[in-house]
C-alpha cells in the first residue's frame, strides 16, 4: 500500500492500492490525521468530494469507485488542491462496505445518483436494495447518516421503502450545506432540466428507537 503519510502533498497518489481484498484497510495507513471518516460509493469523477473534502479538512474522506479512469481525476484534482484528507479506492461498493470497511468507522455513507437500473428485470443489481441498511448499519458509527440522490423516481421509492422498512433508522433532512454541494450528474440532470430527489436516514441504537 502506498505509505500516504509522507507529508508531501503533492506528490503522493491519493489512490489506495490495496494489500488485500479479504482483510480490512487500516485507516490509520491512510490518512495523516485520525478523524471522522466519510465514504462516498460510486464517487464518479469525484466533483462532490473534491468540493466536499476541501470545505471539511477536519473529516477524512474516501471515494469509491469502480471505474479507474474516473479515480485518476480524484487523484489529479486531489493533490493538485492539495487535499490530505481523501482517498480513491478502486472497488465494488457493496464488496468494500462488507469485507474491507472496519466496522462502525463511518459518519456518512453518501450515495449520489447510482446506476439506476431502469429495466425490471435489472432491478435486483441495484445497490439500494434489502441487504442495504445491514450493510449500511455495519459501516456506520452510533448516529451516523445515509445521504441518498437519484434522478429515477422508481429507484427513489425503492430507496425510501428500503430505508423505511429497516430497523434501526430514521428519515432526516439533508443539511443545506451539504445539499448545495452537487455532483457532475446532478448538475447535467438540472441543465437538461431533469428533477432530482434526495433523502437521508440517520441510524439510530435499537434500544433508543424501542423508547421513542
Ligand atoms: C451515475 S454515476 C454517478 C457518479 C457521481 N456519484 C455523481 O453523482 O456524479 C455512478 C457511478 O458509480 C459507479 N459504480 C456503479 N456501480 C458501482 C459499484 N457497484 N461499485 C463501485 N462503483 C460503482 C460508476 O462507475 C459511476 O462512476
Amino acid at each position: 500500500m502506498t505509505d500516504l503519510k509522507t507529508p508531501n502533498p503533492e506528490a503522493e497518489s491519493r489512490l489506495v492500492e490495496l494489500r488485500s481484498i479479504v482483510e480490512p484497510i487500516q485507516l490509520a495507513q491512510l490518512f495523516q490525521k485520525p478523524q471522522p471518516l466519510e465514504v462516498e460509493l460510486g464517487s464518479g469523477d469525484a466533483s462532490f468530494l473534491l468540493e466536499y473534502a476541501r470545505q471539511n479538512p477536519a473529516t477524512n474522506f474516501i471515494g469509491v469507485e469502480r471505474l479507474l479512469g474516473r479515480l485518476q481525476k480524484l487523484d489529479r484534482k486531489g493533490r493538485r488542491l492539495g487535499l490530505a484528507n481523501l482517498r480513491g479506492i478502486r472497488i465494488e461498493s457493496a464488496y468494500f462496505l462488507r469485507y474491507l470497511l472496519p466496522p462502525h468507522s463511518v459518519t456518512a455513507l453518501h450515495i449520489y445518483f447510482p446506476d439506476p437500473w431502469p429495466k425490471k428485470k435489472h432491478r435486483r443489481h441495484r445497490l439500494i436494495g434489502g441487504p442495504f441498511p445491514a450493510l449500511a448499519r455495519q459501516a456506520l458509527a452510533p448516529g451516523g447518516t445515509v445521504f441518498l440522490r437519484t434522478d429515477d423516481p422508481d429507484y427513489f421509492q425503492q430507496m425510501i421503502e428500503v430505508f423505511g422498512s429497516a430497523l434501526g433508522f430514521k428519515p432526516i433532512e439533508t443539511p443545506s450545506g451539504l445539499a448545495e454541494i452537487t455532483t457532475d450528474f446532478e448538475r447535467d440532470f438540472h441543465a437538461q432540466g431533469i428533477p432530482t430527489l434526495r433523502a437521508a436516514y440517520r441510524q439510530w441504537p435499537l434500544t433508543q428507537l424501542a423508547l421513542s
